[in-house]
């Protein structure tokens, strides 16, 4: 295909070029892919809020599926009929179990009222 003319072989040529531009491209589509999914968690406080202090024992989706979870018995809030009242003050206080062991750890000295309020949503959304 190369060889049989002067057309051809400058397509061929600019083929050639984007050949080797190819890495390079992929690389930049996977960074616009990449930088949009933290974009995208930035945006909405309360997610992110939930990503950093939640997940590690609710999990990315809520379901407590971890065996550190179930170990600990998190609830799975996919599950959960706990009101926006209800949330707000687990959040705040935690949970404590009969013996007096912490269970969920209270976050008023590390979140503020309003960040607290933004988790609600975010907790409700794993229901369906
Ligand atoms: C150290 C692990 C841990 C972390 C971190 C944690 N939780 Fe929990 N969470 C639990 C456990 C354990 C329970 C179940 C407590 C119980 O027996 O009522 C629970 C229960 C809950 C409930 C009550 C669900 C229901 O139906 O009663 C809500 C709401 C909740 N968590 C929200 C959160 C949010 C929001 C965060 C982050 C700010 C968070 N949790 C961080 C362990 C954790």
């Amino acid at each position: 295909m190369c060889h049989t003319g002067k057309n051809v072989s400058s397509v061929c040529g600019g083929w050639r070029l984007s050949r080797r531009l190819q890495p390079l491209l992929l690389a930049a589509i996977g960074c616009v892919l990449f930088s949009g999914v933290p974009a995208t968690i930035r945006a909405a406080g309360g997610e992110k809020l939930f990503a950093k202090n939640c997940t590690i024992c609710h999990g990315n989706d809520g379901k407590a599926q971890s065996n550190y979870a179930k170990k600990i018995g998190v609830k799975d809030l996919a599950a959960s009929k706990a009101t926006d009242g209800e949330i707000e003050k687990q959040v705040a206080e935690g949970k404590t179990d009969a013996e007096g062991k912490v269970k969920m750890p209270p976050f008023k000295d590390r979140l503020t009222a309003e960040e607290i309020k933004s988790l609600i949503p975010v907790v409700k959304a794993f229901r369906k």
